[in-house]
């Protein structure tokens, strides 16, 4: 798949997703054989301003490119000025959020409002195409609600404004992540325009990547929430690999991820927080796990937390 200047082969992409994408899953899943990853959603406003929270989710790891930075925003300067800083900081391709459902997000014209204001989308990306070399992406809902369905335009006239590759997830933003995705739409946007379109929702299996693309005819495959807790599953999606991980492995990835995590945030209290969740995915299906839920508040140091990952994993 060729986005612009940047090739992405196969093209199985890892989603954004807030508090979940951060450096340490992302640099995790690159050297699991996950193609390309994309950062978490980054308030422009925050980047031109130099706060140091939005700042911070913009750290990346060497071993991450092809890594995309998504922004989200509604001024076309600000959205310009933030794709700038993203490629000054070396990212490989800056991707604009058209889809995130939030009402603090929406409120302010961001997210999948945008999926509303088709002529404020098109500035942005003709601004953010203007300012930038990298590839310019944008991530779109199906339509703000199933009376207002209109993916496959909003992808045309952005695609005119300058857009290099369109991902479509399928869902309205009043389905929030309700009901199922409906490919159709993929199928629908990949039909009407001539850039690469990155099929998004519902991809839980390898055969299920498999399916998307054949059904729609979609260049590119986008797996989120199946990922949590499974850094594996975009690299084997991609070939890389055809079993899944045995126990040993996962406890060996979840202690690699929570010592990246450690350095990412600096404070082992921190990251052993931010961890719970992903040691709830991580022991997914695994007897036992509930008692290690229903025990993670008691481990205050990593290596509490790695030991109780080996009990659970290793020794039952
Ligand atoms: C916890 C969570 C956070 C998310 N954050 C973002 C985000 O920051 N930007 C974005 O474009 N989509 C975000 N999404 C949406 C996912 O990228 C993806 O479109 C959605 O989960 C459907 O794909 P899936 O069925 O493979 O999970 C998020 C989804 C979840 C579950």
């Amino acid at each position: 798949m060729k986005l612009g200047t940047l090739t992405i082969e196969p093209a199985v992409l890892l989603a954004p997703m807030a508090g979940i994408t951060d450096s340490p899953f992302r640099s995790l899943a690159r050297n699991l054989g996950c193609p390309a990853v994309f950062t978490e959603m980054v308030s422009c406003e925050g980047i031109i301003r130099d706060q140091p929270g939005s700042l911070r989710l913009l750290f990346f790891l060497p071993d991450e490119h092809p890594v995309i930075a998504q922004i989200f925003g509604s001024r076309p300067e600000a959205m310009a000025d933030a794709a700038l800083h993203c490629q000054a900081l070396g990212f490989d391709a800056v991707d604009i959020n058209m889809g995130c459902p939030v009402k603090k997000v929406t409120k302010n014209g961001a997210g999948a409002a945008l999926m509303r204001e088709p002529e404020n989308a098109a500035r942005i990306v003709a601004a953010i195409r203007r300012a930038v070399t990298i590839p310019v992406l944008a991530k779109l809902r199906s339509g703000w609600s199933p009376e207002e369905i209109n993916a496959v335009a909003l992808a045309r006239r952005l695609v005119d404004s300058g857009l290099d590759a369109v991902s479509v997830h399928p869902r309205t933003r009043s389905q929030f992540y309700s009901l199922s995705a409906d490919w159709r739409i993929i199928a629908q946007v990949t039909a009407a325009v001539d850039v690469p379109v990155i099929g998004n929702g519902d991809v839980r299996t390898v055969e299920d990547a498999e399916r998307m693309r054949r059904q729609t005819g979609c260049a590119g495959v986008m797996v989120g929430r199946a990922a949590q807790g499974n850094p594996w599953l975009p690299g084997r999606m991609a070939g890389l690999r055809t079993t899944p991980p045995g126990r040993d492995e996962i406890h060996r990835v979840f202690c690699i991820h929570l010592e990246k995590m450690i350095d990412w945030m600096g404070s082992q209290r921190r990251a052993i927080m931010r961890m719970r969740k992903h040691a709830v995915w991580y022991t997914r299906g695994v007897k036992g796990a509930a008692t290690l839920r229903h025990g993670l508040g008691n481990l205050h140091t990593a290596a509490d937390m790695k030991r109780a990952m080996a009990a659970l994993l290793l020794d039952n």
